[in-house]
């Protein structure tokens, strides 16, 4: 295996907080590496809904993180979240001095918008279903004129390269069908989700838990796997990945219903804009029930649909659907992964030269329940934080772990694994379905002995079958209740710890 050494930080991956990251790091050189080009195949570009900052004379900081922490049921870290919020106001005045293009008011502020669980408006959108997109076209741009930056957009991470106390000291990445490992003396996994280990997911199918397994190998912290955001509105027209109805359509009136017409969640002008879990419940019972599960955005939206939500409609036309004159069929879908890779606020994990943000990482922001357009947020401001830490790490001493790639699942296992999470490890949970996919999980794990799906799925699936309760994005039919006490799951597995035999030489 082919073996470079660089002199700065080495960042696994190219979203909103790869990239800011990468940004931040300078200028010390700083190496992105991702498996698919810039804005392909990554959570940040479909984001629909913006960023969450307190950006009106009516809002503050402290109101935007009750929200959160009231979203996050018992689980949020306060001092993170913050964090989080104080920093809103400055990282979309950041993004927008790199070129994001704010949709505005009249005065010229900032224009916001009101999505579930948030007391006030406060989504900072672009082009109203864009911002994704055209918040990560900006940056993308910044990376490309960076000179201290370089991007490989053909890199898969296959493993982490250790160094005998555990420190991690570099990644092994694949190119063109060959291995290289690049040392670095800073590491940043900015991954993203597990959404693809789900057949119904809103997420690029490529985004497998991969970033959290390998961490986990290594011997990192992982905090609380088990708690999955899943989407109430994500389109049911039988695409893979299923495209997405932005909640900001029940911010502008649109309805869920049956195919009956009758609401799903009452008849209260605000009832749809409940937590995202009790609104994904009533679509997932009302479809398990034969009711069908519908939004209705006929009259609340109707002709303005083209301008106010041109990706949505896209979506739905691409399909044969006018939502203009017909209700959008729609399911949970696997959204977002609020658990992950324990990380601090600038990303350091329990493992010397390990950094984690964005979706992959779990910084106790998020809690049991992501409050809506949280994400894109954290991604920019805790990756601003990351890369100013990352670039200021110092490398490691000593030789190198001989490390180990793990084998790629078969396509026909990946799908007994995807559908064996959406039925058993999804909105509603219990005992009997969680031993089942645990047990497919088993079997795939003895066909291919450390495939980085199968053991991110295991965490997840296993951690929900160890919370006995229900919170926030984890819901079990068997343990309704929420106990009094919220506590964190923590998982750690010992370091690896070399035999001299596979000590290679630095
Ligand atoms: C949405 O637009 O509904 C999604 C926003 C989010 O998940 O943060």
């Amino acid at each position: 295996m082919n073996r470079i050494r660089h002199d700065g930080p080495l960042i696994i991956g190219g979203g909103l907080a790869g990239l800011s990251a990468a940004l931040e790091a300078g200028p010390r050189p700083t190496l992105v590496v991702t498996p698919a080009p810039l804005l392909q195949a990554c959570s940040s570009a479909w984001a629909q809904g913006g960023v969450a900052a307190a950006l009106s004379a009516e809002d503050q900081p402290a109101l935007h993180a009750a929200d959160t922490a009231s979203a996050g049921a018992g689980l949020v870290d306060p001092e993170a979240v913050r964090a989080l919020t104080d920093d809103g106001r400055q990282t979309v005045e950041w993004l927008a001095a790199l070129g994001a293009p704010f949709d505005r008011d009249a005065d010229g502020g900032f224009a916001v918008s009101l999505e579930a669980a948030h007391s006030k408006a406060r989504v900072a959108r672009v082009g109203g279903d864009g911002a994704g997109r055209a918040i990560l076209s900006a940056l993308v741009a910044s990376v490309r004129a960076a000179p201290h930056i370089e991007v490989w957009e053909n890199g898969r991470l296959r493993a982490l390269v250790q160094d005998a106390t555990g420190r991690v000291r570099g990644a092994v990445i694949e190119r063109d069908g060959r291995l290289v490992e690049v040392l670095a003396p800073a590491v940043v996994l900015a991954t993203g989700g597990a959404g693809g280990l789900y057949a119904r997911t809103t997420t690029p199918a490529a985004l497998l838990g991969e970033g959290m397994a390998l961490a986990w190998l290594a011997g990192a912290e992982i905090l609380d796997p088990e708690f999955v955001q899943f989407h109430p509105t994500a389109i049911d027209v039988g695409v893979d990945p299923m495209p997405l109805a932005t909640e900001a359509l029940r911010g502008e009136g649109a309805r869920l219903i049956d195919a009956h017409g009758d609401f799903l969640l009452g008849d209260a002008p605000d009832a749809d804009l409940k937590a995202r879990d009790i609104v994904a419940r009533a679509v997932h019972q009302a479809r398990a029930e034969g009711r069908g599960a519908y939004l209705d955005a006929r009259a609340a939206v109707g002709a303005h649909f083209p301008d106010e939500f041109p990706a949505v409609f896209a979506a739905c036309m691409h399909a044969g659907l006018d939502p203009r004159e017909t209700p959008i069929p729609v399911a949970p879908g696997a959204h977002y992964h609020m658990g992950g890779i324990a990380a601090g606020l600038d990303g350091r994990t329990s493992l010397p030269g390990l950094f984690a943000v964005g979706e992959c990482a779990a910084t106790g922001v998020h809690g049991a329940n992501r409050l809506a357009s949280n994400s894109l947020l954290e991604a920019a401001a805790f990756g601003r934080r990351t890369g100013r830490a990352a670039g200021a790490e110092a490398g490691g001493e000593g030789r190198v772990v001989q490390a180990v790639v793990a084998p790629d699942l078969a396509p026909e296992a990946l799908t007994a694994l995807r559908v064996a999470m959406s039925d058993n490890v999804g909105v509603v949970r219990d005992a009997a379905g969680l031993t089942r996919a645990l047990a497919l999980m088993e079997r795939l794990e003895q066909e291919a002995r450390g495939a980085l799906p199968v053991i991110a799925a295991r965490l997840i699936a296993g951690a929900a079958l160890e919370r006995r309760e229900s919170r926030g994005g984890h819901y079990r039919s068997d343990y309704p209740d929420t106990d009094a006490d919220a506590r964190h799951t923590r998982l750690s597995r010992a370091p690896v710890v070399a035999p001299a035999a596979v000590l290679a030489a630095e």
